[in-house]
């Protein structure tokens, strides 16, 4: 369909932030009747998991809140992806700062947790959803509130709902 507007979520290795936060952010969009409106995609900087499903911790959360939690990890692709995407959404100030690094279009570059509401105003070191990877399985729990708080602004943002 032309007139979609693309969502990449993007993270580091592409199985544990991005995947969820791509996940809740689908489920978003289709509940709300808008999925049709939307390219939603997530990715890594780095490659090392391109190919897998989500991390285990990952999946397990996710289907705990009823998502579909099907996935296959990717690495960024910046000549396409820069391109096709109109929000490119990152996870922590590393993958913020790889993106722009790789000549991603400084306006299209956003912070995935400067979408909550509840954070406004708060300083960028704040904003960041932390790797939960080398952490126990709380931190996937704590990982998956923070996506599903700033997703909602999120929409109200690429639907043009907000001038956020
Ligand atoms: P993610 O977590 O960036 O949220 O997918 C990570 C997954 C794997 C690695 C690092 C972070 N790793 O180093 O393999």
């Amino acid at each position: 369909m032309t007139g979609q507007t693309g969502v990449l979520f993007i993270c580091l290795g592409n199985i544990c932030r991005s995947p969820m936060a791509r996940m809740v952010f689908a489920d978003l969009t289709t509940r709300r009747g808008l999925a049709n409106r939307f390219l939603i995609d997530s990715c890594g900087t780095g490659d090392w998991h391109a190919g897998e499903g989500a991390d285990p911790r990952t999946v397990a959360v996710a289907r705990a809140r009823g998502l579909d939690a099907s996935h296959i990890a990717r690495a960024l692709r910046p000549g396409t992806d820069f391109v096709t995407f109109e929000y490119l959404i990152a996870m922590d100030l590393e993958n913020r700062s790889r993106l722009l690094h790789l000549g991603a279009p400084r306006e299209r570059v956003h912070l995935l947790r400067a979408f909550d509401p509840a954070l406004s105003g708060r300083p960028e070191s704040e904003l960041v959803v932390p790797d939960p990877y080398y952490g126990g399985d709380n931190g996937f729990e704590a990982m998956y509130e923070m996506v599903n708080s700033a997703c909602e602004g999120l929409l109200a943002r690429v639907s043009g709902e907000s001038g956020q």
